[in-house]
């Protein structure tokens, strides 16, 4: 059994005070870490301070990015020892914001899930399609390119590692939500490529989120999709109680 995982993509929104704020409320709330685990994922300035108001609580902290040098003369960058060392347990690599406006490629991604991996960090690795690309009937095509991307050169033991948000860029942000069977689809997809490069035990144990669009309305029947082992949360995760809503669904 996979536990599912529930990740909130907070992007560029929160100050400091806004963080601890919501970090507070979500602190507060009980959930069976059994069955599901909680990551939530703020921007940079605010990570020490939510990890600080994250004690005690099982939420885990991730970030939103990182850049895979170890240190140097790399101006506005982040690393990811100093992701760990500000207590971050996971990292989201190549969201499609990330790719449409700041040129991160297949091969950007490659590097920076080599750097979480070495440095211990749980890379959350997103892909998914554009509008066109779908209508094209190049969803399978655009999805493995990302992931055979992303993975080239990793072992199965750093692979499994890994999570992998399926984000169809269509549904980010729009309110326009994959239909359960659309996710399915190319859940089961990603799973069987995972499986030819990596064989049974990886594609196993390997966790697929779900991401765009995801809401308290539309979660419990994602989440009951075979391949569907959790979501990656943007907009409903910014308030405590649509964020929980999702956590709880079942
Ligand atoms: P959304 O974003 O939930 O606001 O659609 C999801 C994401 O980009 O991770």
């Amino acid at each position: 059994m996979r536990k599912k995982i529930i990740a909130g993509n907070w992007k560029m929104n929160k100050t400091v005070g806004e963080a601890v704020e919501l970090a507070r409320e979500l602190a507060a709330k009980d959930f069976d870490s059994g069955r599901v685990q909680v990551v939530i994922c703020p921007p940079f300035t605010d990570l020490t301070a939510v990890q600080e108001t994250l004690q005690g609580s099982r939420i885990e902290l991730g970030a939103q990015d990182l850049y895979w040098e170890k240190s140097g003369a790399f101006t506005g960058q982040i690393s990811a020892d100093m992701l760990v060392s500000a207590g971050c347990a996971y990292v989201i690599i190549g969201h499609s914001e990330r790719r449409q406006y700041f040129s991160e490629t297949d091969e950007t991604v490659n590097l920076k899930l080599v750097a979480a991996l070495q440095a211990g960090l749980n890379p959350i690795v997103c892909v998914g399609e554009m509008l066109d690309e779908r209508q094209n009937d190049e969803t399978e095509s655009v999805v493995e390119r990302q992931i055979r991307g992303a993975f080239a050169g990793l072992t199965a033991e750093q692979a499994q590692k890994a999570v992998i948000a399926y984000e169809p860029v269509w549904a980010i942000g729009t309110g326009q939500v994959a239909t359960p069977d659309q996710a399915q689809e190319v859940h089961g997809f990603i799973r069987a490529l995972i499986r030819e490069i990596y064989g049974d035990a990886v594609a196993d144990s390997m966790r697929i989120q779900y991401g765009g669009s995801m809401k308290a309305n539309n979660a419990s029947e994602l989440l009951r999709q075979p391949d569907v082992d959790g979501g990656l949360i943007g907009g409903a995760s910014l308030d405590a109680e649509s964020f929980w809503a999702i956590v709880k669904a079942e």
